[in-house]
């Protein structure tokens, strides 16, 4: 399956072999200063903005130095988020300019560390914290400081993932709108992995919650599942074409927050439970569409409109703060307090991950790529 992946775009390769002959040479010149090399690495690049599956490739990076303030880390996981398939596309925001590696969170082993490294040792678990580019690879060599120690006794699919969902999900809900216990919030999208994240969280805070989920075939397995993790109602988008939603709400509150990863008329339906004053907090946008606001939501209903950006939290001088929040979240994955479905792929299978994750296999769990 590799070779057919490299061999999708041989002129591509003569460009990257040449990139990666200079990269050579420029290690094998620094090797006479340093005592340490990682490994070589195979990794998954993009050499051109584009469609994911048509523009990434394997490829093998030499060894590079290990120097003195150095972690060399051996991955173990790392997860396909729509925010790496974004910055493939080129339509992220922030984003390495290409020919780069594909990726932005994960966990991996310590395998060695520069002569000054003297808080990390070989066989430690780390993810990078904040999360940085380039976690689609073997061996990853950078400077101590973007390490995060985890414990080794969370499962690694959950380590490698809990730094950009459930870190987002748990900011949302404790930033945007000052929220009670008995308050209730609304929510489409619900079964994404910060879908998932906010009704297990919201739950615990005894928030109600109502979710928006896409019609499919199966649904009542999928209500069932987002039930037992702790969601009040779920509804499908078609069931919400009611002339009055919030007669569907039961002794459940009119929600005061809501959040939107969808836009479109998935958007509409989570405006439309929302109390008078009440938020709406868009913070992804799946179906591409735009989100559509009545005039009449703005002046009979005051609701406000808000956005929320982790990566721009996060560059606000949040680094121990969200190390902190991600222990905390850890914490709850190892009581058995906060789960989430995913599939963990093995990096041969790497194609097979990025189909599902772009949504042409139907609706599937949230890949991890398994090193
Ligand atoms: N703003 C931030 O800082 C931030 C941080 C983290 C995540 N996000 C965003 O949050 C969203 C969820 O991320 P995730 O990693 O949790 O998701 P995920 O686990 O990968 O799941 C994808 C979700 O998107 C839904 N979906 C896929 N294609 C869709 C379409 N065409 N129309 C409507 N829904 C569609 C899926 O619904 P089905 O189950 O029906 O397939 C599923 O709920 C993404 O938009 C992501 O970019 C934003």
């Amino acid at each position: 399956m590799l070779r057919s992946l490299i061999q999708k775009s041989p002129s591509s390769i003569f460009h990257l072999n040449f990139n990666l002959r200079s990269l050579r040479s420029r290690v094998m010149n620094t090797q006479s200063f340093s005592s340490t090399v990682s490994p070589p690495s195979k990794a998954i690049v993009y050499e051109t903005h584009g469609q994911p599956d048509a523009v990434t490739k394997l490829v093998h990076i030499p060894g590079t130095e290990v120097k003195e303030n150095d972690v060399c880390v051996k991955m173990l996981a790392a997860p396909i988020n729509p925010s790496d398939v974004n910055r493939i596309q080129g339509i992220y925001p922030v984003r390495p300019e290409p020919p780069a590696v594909g990726g932005y969170e994960g966990v991996g082993e310590v395998y060695s560390v520069g002569s000054a490294v003297t808080s990390f040792s070989p066989g430690d678990w780390v993810i990078p914290s904040p999360p940085s580019f380039g976690t689609w690879q073997t061996y990853i060599v950078k400077n101590q400081n973007v390490w995060h120690k985890v414990n080794k006794g969370v499962p690694m699919e959950y380590a490698a993932t809990i730094t950009v969902n459930p870190l987002t999900a748990l900011l949302m809900l404790e930033d945007c709108v000052t929220l009670n216990s008995g308050d209730a919030i609304v929510q489409n999208g619900a079964t994404s992995m910060v879908g998932q994240c906010v009704i297990q969280l919201a739950k615990s805070r005894g928030i109600h919650n109502i979710n928006i989920i896409r019609d499919r075939p199966g649904v009542n397995e999928v209500k069932e599942r987002l039930k037992d993790l702790g969601a009040d109602e779920v509804f499908t988008e078609n069931e919400l074409e009611v002339k009055n939603v919030k007669s569907l709400l039961g002794g459940i509150p009119e929600p005061a927050l809501g959040f939107n990863c969808v836009g479109g008329n998935s958007a509409s339906l989570v405006l439309k439970f929302l109390r008078h004053g009440g938020t709406m907090v868009t913070y992804g946008g799946m179906s591409k569409k735009p989100v559509t606001v009545s005039t009449s939501s703005f002046i009979f209903k005051d609701i406000s409109l808000r956005g929320f950006w982790l990566q721009k939290w996060l560059g606000t001088d949040k680094a121990e703060e969200s190390r902190r929040m991600i222990d905390r979240l850890l914490g709850l994955v190892q009581d058995g307090k906060l789960k989430y479905k995913m599939e963990l792929t093995p990096f041969h299978d790497f194609n097979t991950a990025l189909d599902k994750s772009l949504g042409k296999l139907g609706s599937q769990p949230k890949q991890v790529i398994k090193f």
